[in-house]
């Protein structure tokens, strides 16, 4: 058979091929180590005379590549095709779902109380995590040496990269520095809410975690009082679990505020103590230069995984942040 026969006849007939089965048989005719067609041409070349074989052969291996490159793309063909038969064999076949992620149940809850106190007026504002000395404890009433520093254990940061001349820094132990923060740089009336990241140093335990959630309040105003607090947290727990729930104020003691209170919820029979809060000390205005004399306010804090823990059936802080994904998806 000389070339062009051979190229004939491959055309006609990788055609008629279907499959990849018939694609091999194929290749094996024309291309086999054995008997292809065209390779006993190649393999002949050595009885020829040389210009024979300057002209066979060129034309030989321009062939064979031609038909590579052919059954290459036949293969492909024949692939996608089996590819899409199968796919569509059954039309009414539901499709798989791609697998989504959702927010954690911190996140979940974060946003609920964010909504709820936005929708009473609330504007959300946000501190650092680093605080310094000054912010987190002496501006709240908390003088060095007080014993009252005592109630926060303290994460002080060793040889930082940056320092603030008198104060030392840390990692704030609750959000309330962010109160003197927001009070330096605006003037009342406000009320805010500031969601944030806390950290103790402490044992942790099924309640208590090194790292944990806070969210603080705190409205300014010519004339507040608890009145006004004792409305804002009837709204907040009946929007937050759904129902009316039963409180009570119960005195406390905070450096920041004068009266202190601490608001416990009653669940199953049991009071549970939710928030901190109290009026803003007049020590606390004087800080950031209000007059104390002109001004009123409330200042409230609470723990996000408390809450999560209450109205979620959470038994044990620590589940928040182990990574399972075993509690992660039942929320
Ligand atoms: N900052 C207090 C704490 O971490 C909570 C609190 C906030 C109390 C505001 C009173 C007023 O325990």
């Amino acid at each position: 058979m000389d070339i062009d026969k051979i190229k004939k006849s491959f055309l006609e007939e990788i055609e008629k091929v279907k499959n990849i089965q018939g694609l091999e048989r194929l290749r094996i005719k024309y291309l086999g180590r054995q008997k292809g067609h065209l390779t006993q041409i190649l393999r002949s070349l050595k009885d020829r005379t040389v210009e024979e074989r300057q002209k066979v052969g060129p034309l030989a291996n321009a062939l064979r590549k031609e038909i590579e490159e052919l059954l290459d793309k036949k293969s492909t063909d024949l692939k996608a095709k089996t590819y899409n038969l199968k796919a569509n064999l059954d039309i009414t076949r539901p499709g798989l779902k791609p697998k989504t992620g959702h927010f954690h149940l911190l996140t979940q809850v974060e946003r609920q109380i964010r909504q709820i106190f936005t929708s009473m007026n609330f504007s959300v504002v946000e501190g650092p995590e680093i605080e310094d000395e000054f912010h987190n404890f002496d501006a709240l009433n908390i003088p060095k040496d007080h014993p009252a520093r005592d109630c926060w254990n303290t994460l002080w940061l060793k040889n930082p990269k940056f320092q603030i001349p008198n104060s030392k820094l840390l990692l704030r132990t609750h959000t309330s520095p962010v109160q003197i923060r927001y009070m330096e740089t605006h003037q009342p009336p406000f009320q805010i809410i500031v969601p944030g990241k806390v950290f103790r140093y402490e044992a942790t335990d099924a309640s208590h975690e090194t790292n944990f959630y806070q969210i603080e309040g705190l409205i300014v105003a010519e004339s507040v009082s608890l009145a006004n607090f004792k409305f804002v947290v009837e709204e907040f727990f009946k929007k937050f679990f759904g129902k009316n729930i039963e409180f009570r104020f119960r005195p406390s003691y905070f450096p920041f505020v004068e009266p202190g209170l601490e608001v416990d919820i009653k669940l199953k029979k049991e009071w549970l103590e939710v928030i901190g809060a109290g009026m803003v000390h007049p020590k606390v205005f004087k800080a950031v230069n209000y007059n104390p004399y002109e001004l009123t306010g409330f200042a409230f804090g609470l723990g996000l995984e408390r809450l999560a823990m209450i109205k979620y059936n959470v038994p044990d802080i620590r589940l928040f942040h182990s990574g399972d994904l075993r509690f992660i998806k039942q929320f």
